[in-house]
């Protein structure tokens, strides 16, 4: 399977890109092609402007060609993994400027076979995402709203709790269990 995995974080040294890691390190086991996108270090341009803007829901809308190669990276991928945190209960700006930008409308027709996986990072630990089903609510809006307005095959959410705790087992148990999701994935 060709996985195109897309991390957001400002920091490489962060809990977020040790999880990417682990979570590839598992995939390589089962000899998935990756393809790795780093979102805040490869050049990517979070503006949405005028020319991304206009025709958006055309059929022949021609796209500039930073946003044409993103479009064909995800069309060449069977599956989309996306890693990082959650802020503000929802994803970073630039993973919200990317599928902004990216899960375009010259996609859409082409989601319909893909898998994705969210794979977000909570500082809340599971009773507060519980709580008023923050848990509920986040996992519907990916699912749902994102990957269901793009009518992707099949969306599911993996979270990982409590990750500003200071308990270095329960860190390394987030990172194995990066590295089962990766291994275990189809
Ligand atoms: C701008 C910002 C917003 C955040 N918003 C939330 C939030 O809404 N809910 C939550 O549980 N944690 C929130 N957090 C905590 C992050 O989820 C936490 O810092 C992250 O999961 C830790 O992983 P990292 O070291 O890779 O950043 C926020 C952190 C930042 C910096």
């Amino acid at each position: 399977m060709k996985a195109l995995v897309t991390v957001t974080h400002p920091r490489k040294d962060s809990l977020t890109y040790a999880v990417m890691d682990r979570f590839v390190e598992g995939l390589k086991q089962n000899n998935h092609e990756i393809d790795l996108l780093h979102l805040d270090h490869d050049g990517f341009d979070p503006i949405y402007t005028v020319n991304d803007e206009k025709d958006w829901m055309s059929p022949d809308k021609i796209y500039s060609p930073e946003v044409r190669k993103e479009m064909d990276r995800i069309a060449a991928a069977d599956t989309l993994i996306y890693v990082f945190p959650l802020w503000q209960y929802s994803v970073p700006s630039m993973l919200k400027a990317y599928l902004d930008k990216i899960w375009n409308m010259g996609l859409f027709g082409k989601m319909g076979e893909k898998k994705v996986l969210w794979i977000c990072l909570t500082g809340g630990d599971q009773a507060h995402m519980l709580k008023y089903k923050r848990e509920e609510i986040l996992t519907h809006y990916l699912n749902v709203l994102v990957s269901g307005y793009a009518r992707v095959k099949e969306s599911k959410v993996e979270l990982l709790h409590d990750t500003l705790s200071e308990s270095k087992q329960h860190i390394e148990s987030l990172l194995d269990r990066a590295y089962q999701l990766g291994l275990e994935y189809k």
